[in-house]
């Protein structure tokens, strides 16, 4: 954990292009979320993603990595990352996390949300899933918070499971955040949790993938037969979000946000630094 030793740190113009992929990933997150209903297959929801990567001109930084067979990840109620998508058909007050990362002349973005689907008579969905989510959300807004005025990387376990352990909910820890750049998966992990080592020192350059995962059990998981798919031990229910975050001198930029994360940083009195 933590290897120090082969981070990339990348330049203001390396990072104006993982800008790139990383808006491409924004724009995936608002079609699969719009697309998101009682009734559609999870195979769908892959399809509108391929075609904003296409349309793009961008490539799913998924599809083929270590053999994984679709564009996105979609992961429904007690599947915490890396549901295959197929022909799962969403209902009413399921809980969906949806992963995508995109590639761009080299350079990633990876982002995931998670929402409840819309009950077709706006019945109410339980408010423990919408709590979870919420609170997932929140919990990586936090990190990112911890990021900008963090002298060391640990900083950002630290504040996700502060929020989490408010719910109390389950912090996944056998996946991790990352850092990122000309590939998907790079140096340093990134910890959802508190850790004894401090983590490499955090630097104009470090870019990373802060990605919680929260359950409303304790958090253990299982990895299923097809080998992707990832599920709670207890069955309980998981949210994930995630966002692709780039240190700058002057502050940060959340690459994956169209505001560069301005409106999920005010709460916590960081401001964004500009990229141009
Ligand atoms: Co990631």
């Amino acid at each position: 954990m933590f290897g120090r030793d082969h981070i990339e740190y990348k330049s203001a113009d390396q990072v104006r292009l993982m800008r790139r992929a990383g808006l491409v990933v924004a724009d995936v997150h608002a079609a699969v979320r719009a697309a998101v209903t009682v009734g559609v297959t999870t195979a769908e929801l892959d399809a509108v993603a391929a075609e904003v990567l296409r349309s793009a001109g961008a490539m799913s930084s998924f599809l083929g990595y270590e053999g994984y067979p679709a564009t996105i990840c979609v992961s429904v109620n007690d599947e915490v990352i890396h549901g295959i998508p197929g022909d799962r058909v969403l209902r009413p007050g399921d809980l969906v996390s949806v992963d995508a990362g995109a590639v761009v002349e080299g350079w990633h973005g990876d982002a995931a949300f998670s929402m409840v689907v819309p009950g077709p008579d706006g019945e109410e969905p339980d408010p423990a899933d919408v709590a979870l989510v919420e609170t997932t959300e929140r919990a990586t807004w936090a990190g990112i918070a911890a990021l900008a005025t963090a002298d060391r990387l640990d900083a950002v376990g630290a504040a996700v499971e502060d929020v989490a352990e408010g719910g109390p909910y389950g912090i996944v820890e056998e996946y991790v955040g990352h850092g990122i750049g000309t590939q998907m998966h790079q140096d340093p992990d990134v910890p959802n949790y508190r850790t004894r080592g401090r983590g490499p020192r955090v630097r104009p350059g470090l870019c990373v993938a802060i990605e919680p995962m929260l359950t409303r059990g304790d958090g253990s998981t299982e990895l299923c037969e097809d080998e992707w798919t990832v599920v709670t031990d207890d069955g309980s229910r998981a949210a994930h979000w995630e966002h692709t975050v780039a240190v700058l001198e002057g502050g940060l930029w959340v690459l994956t946000a169209p505001d560069g994360g301005a409106a999920g940083l005010a709460p916590f009195g960081v401001t964004v630094a500009p990229l141009d």
